[in-house]
Formats: C-alpha cells, structure tokens, sequence
C-alpha cells in the first residue's frame, strides 16, 4: 500500500498524487488564484509573479513552478500577497497590454495606471555647443 503525501492550502490537508506544481493542487480545491503568464499574448511566460504564494515560514513561493512537497504548508491569499499582486499588476498595466492583463486588472479591483506629473518626461534641452 502506498502511503500518500499531504500538503495543507489555506488550512485544508490535499493529497499529492503526482501534480506538477502547487497551482494544480490549489485548483482541485476550487480557490481561483491569478495567473497570466501561461497566456501566449504575454511575453513574461512564467515570470509575472501573479500566482505567488506564501509558506508557513514567510516565505515566497511561485505556484505555477513550485513542486508540491509533503508537509508543505501555504496560505494563497493574505493581505500582503493580494498588495504585491496589485502592485505587480499595477506596474504592468504602465504599458499598453492584452485584454487578459486588463481582465486581471478588474478582477483584483486594479485601476488603470496614470503617470503622475514628476514622473512625465521633460522636454529635451537644445544641445550645448559652438555654433
Ligand atoms: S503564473 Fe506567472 S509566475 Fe506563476
């Protein structure tokens, strides 16, 4: 008989039965966790940070590239994760993007970017020199 692994998600024991990653376990259990870089309109494949998940020990985990480890313990939604997923989000939009990313944007309740006054550039100065 063989013995299965556990790892817990947001409090919930999950049988690991040879998934890839914790982004699959985390979909058998229903939570819906964003993540854009597996969508081909995007050039950042596997680095948009989206689907970050935190572990027992504070650490960083990205879902979509983490193998799920027995005894692994992760929670996928605190306040901090949902602020950095904003900020990510937010600093990805700054440029003209696909509509999945502007999806995203208005799932985790992001508003459009707009660039405040000292960010805007200056107008170039003539060149300096002997005419
Ligand atoms: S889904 Fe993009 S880094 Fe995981």
């Amino acid at each position: 008989m063989k013995n299965t692994e556990y790892m817990i998600i947001d409090g919930i024991p999950v049988a690991i039965n040879g998934e890839a990653c914790i982004l699959d376990l985390i979909r058998t259990l229903g939570i819906e966790l964003p993540t854009f870089c597996n969508n081909l309109e995007l050039s950042v494949y596997g680095n948009c940070r989206m689907c970050m998940v935190e572990t027992q020990e504070g650490t960083l985990e990205f879902a979509c590239s983490t193998p799920p480890r027995a005894g692994m313990n992760i929670k996928t939604n605190t306040e901090e994760l949902q602020r950095y997923r904003r900020v990510i989000l937010e600093l990805l939009l700054a440029n003209p993007v696909p509509d999945r990313l502007r999806e995203l944007a208005e799932w985790l309740g992001v508003p459009p970017y707009t660039q405040k006054p000292e960010e805007q550039l200056k107008p170039q100065e003539e060149p300096v020199g002997d005419n």
